[in-house]
């Protein structure tokens, strides 16, 4: 028995920056991307001030999609995608961010990719900025601190929509937008709004490049349904249920207040307003936020009309007596620096990379969405990253990576089929190997096709398909019915 409607968008995210490469080819300018080293695994990327002869940057090549990208996309279809996630690089279009005219070798750029997609059947969904704001504007604007960059934002956007009216359907504005409100600190402000200087008072500040982005974002979503009604477009939040240590009332209290702090950003983009706790919160904390009543008019008018969001893994929080709100702001991720009030959940496994393994947050997650927001749902990344092996004859054995795709897909039916919700699509991260945002290896890998190139950035660039290649293509083709 199939479990989705014929048209379930089955297929694979990844982001213009960790796999286009040719950082400076067909008029690009550089990106906030192109300035951040390799780091490794527990070992953070730096962000150089400019591009550095010498350094190792992972973006300037990553996998060469930008001359790949038919042969790439072939293998996609092969597989019966259909629907491609991706972004558009902003510098490819405005190579400095600020300029009055858009590149049209960018733009003819994208238009070839998505005609290719279309050729196999593939609908590309597009975010508008994964990462990859332009590096001018982050030295000559701090970014998103400034209220310049919204209206550089609505151009770029306008831009798009104009171009690929008809050949795009799905749209996202910001990339886990939410991301921000944790640690590290400097590493997601550069990533999320290109704040490259984050001040002495960085929470305040990252509240105020939070709202100028939600402005923008709420520009954007105006502009496409005026250019384009029949297009649909969201926002993209990265969730990660936050699961309350104890039944404990503090506990309890503790797991409201970190739902509220990471996922305002959703309240704005699908309700249209700033919730009352964060006004509050802005108020207790004597914040400064410049943020006026025709801006607040802007965020009503610009309602998304799904919500996307990539779920990798699930967190479990405690109320500390010397910090009674939660604090997640000050806490880090596991693998990348554990702290605050963020604590380890002893009923989940993690990745290598220390990522806790959660199938049935999935299915949480899902629920959590649609019980607060009624709206259409889209999960636009869940992956496994894991070091692969090659074996002598070429092939490799990721069965790993199948189990934990497997259940969560078992997680999301029972979604769908058991608790009714409304689910657009599923789209894996990623289809293909390529550059980690968090880590700059190659050698994190979450792909279906493997790529010859390791974490020194040697290697053929040759694909090849993994075993995991042959059971999605199989879970696609029965649409969700046979996942063994
Ligand atoms: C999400 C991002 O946070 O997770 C992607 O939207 C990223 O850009 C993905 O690649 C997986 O994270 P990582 O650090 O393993 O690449």
């Amino acid at each position: 028995m199939a479990h989705f409607p014929k048209d379930f968008l089955w297929g694979g995210a990844v982001a213009a920056h960790q796999l286009e490469g040719g950082w400076n080819k067909g008029g690009k300018g550089p990106s906030i991307a192109d300035v951040m080293t390799a780091g490794g695994n527990g070992i953070p990327r730096r962000i150089t001030d400019g591009v550095i002869e010498g350094e190792n940057y992972p973006n300037h090549e990553a996998i060469d999609f930008y001359t790949h990208y038919r042969e790439d996309i072939a293998l996609f279809g092969e597989m019966g995608f259909k629907a491609f996630r991706t972004s558009i690089a902003w510098t490819r279009i405005f190579p400095n961010g600020d300029d009055a005219e858009p590149n049209e070798e960018g733009l003819a750029f994208y238009d070839d990719m998505f005609d290719c997609c279309h050729e196999y059947g593939i609908e590309p969904v597009i975010t508008l900025q994964h990462f990859e704001m332009p590096y001018h504007l982050a030295t000559e604007y701090n970014g998103f601190a400034d209220k310049r960059c919204i209206d550089f934002f609505e151009r770029f956007a306008r831009v798009c929509f104009e171009r690929y009216k008809g050949k795009v359907k799905y749209w996202m504005t910001f990339n886990e937008i939410n991301n921000q409100s944790a640690a590290p600190i400097a590493h997601h402000m550069l990533q999320e709004g290109a704040v490259l200087n984050i001040g002495d008072k960085p929470e305040e500040l990252m509240y105020q490049a939070s709202i100028n982005e939600l402005i923008a974002s709420a520009k954007a979503v105006k502009a496409c349904h005026e250019i384009d009604p029949d297009a649909m477009i969201g926002c993209m939040i990265a969730f990660c249920p936050l699961y309350a240590k104890t039944c404990d009332p503090k506990d309890q209290m503790e797991k409201t207040w970190a739902d509220h702090k990471r996922y305002w950003y959703c309240d704005v983009h699908a309700k249209g307003r700033v919730p009352a706790y964060i006004f509050r919160y802005w108020e207790r904390m004597g914040f400064n936020i410049d943020l006026s009543d025709e801006e607040i008019a802007i965020l009503k008018e610009g309602i998304v009309d799904y919500i996307g969001f990539s779920y990798y893994m699930s967190f479990a929080t405690a109320a500390r007596d010397d910090n009674p709100e939660f604090n997640f702001y000050e806490a880090g991720i596991p693998g990348v620096g554990q702290a605050g009030d963020i604590v380890p959940n002893e009923f989940l496994k993690t990745t290598d990379w220390g990522w806790p393994v959660d199938p049935l947050g999935l299915r949480y997650a899902l629920n959590w969405f649609y019980e607060r927001y009624d709206q259409p749902l889209m999960i636009v990344e869940n992956g496994f990253g894991a070091y692969d092996k090659v074996e002598a004859d070429g092939s490799v054995d990721d069965s790993y990576r199948i189990d934990y795709l497997r259940e969560h897909i078992r997680a999301m039916i029972d979604a769908v089929e058991k608790d009714g919700v409304n689910l657009l699509g599923y789209t894996m991260w990623a289809p293909i190997d390529i550059v980690s945002a968090s880590s700059g290896e190659m050698d994190k890998r979450y792909g279906f096709i493997y790529v010859d190139k390791n974490n020194a950035g040697e290697g053929t660039l040759a694909r090849s398909r993994k075993k995991s290649f042959y059971w999605y293509k199989h879970v696609i083709e029965t649409n969700g019915a046979e996942l063994d």
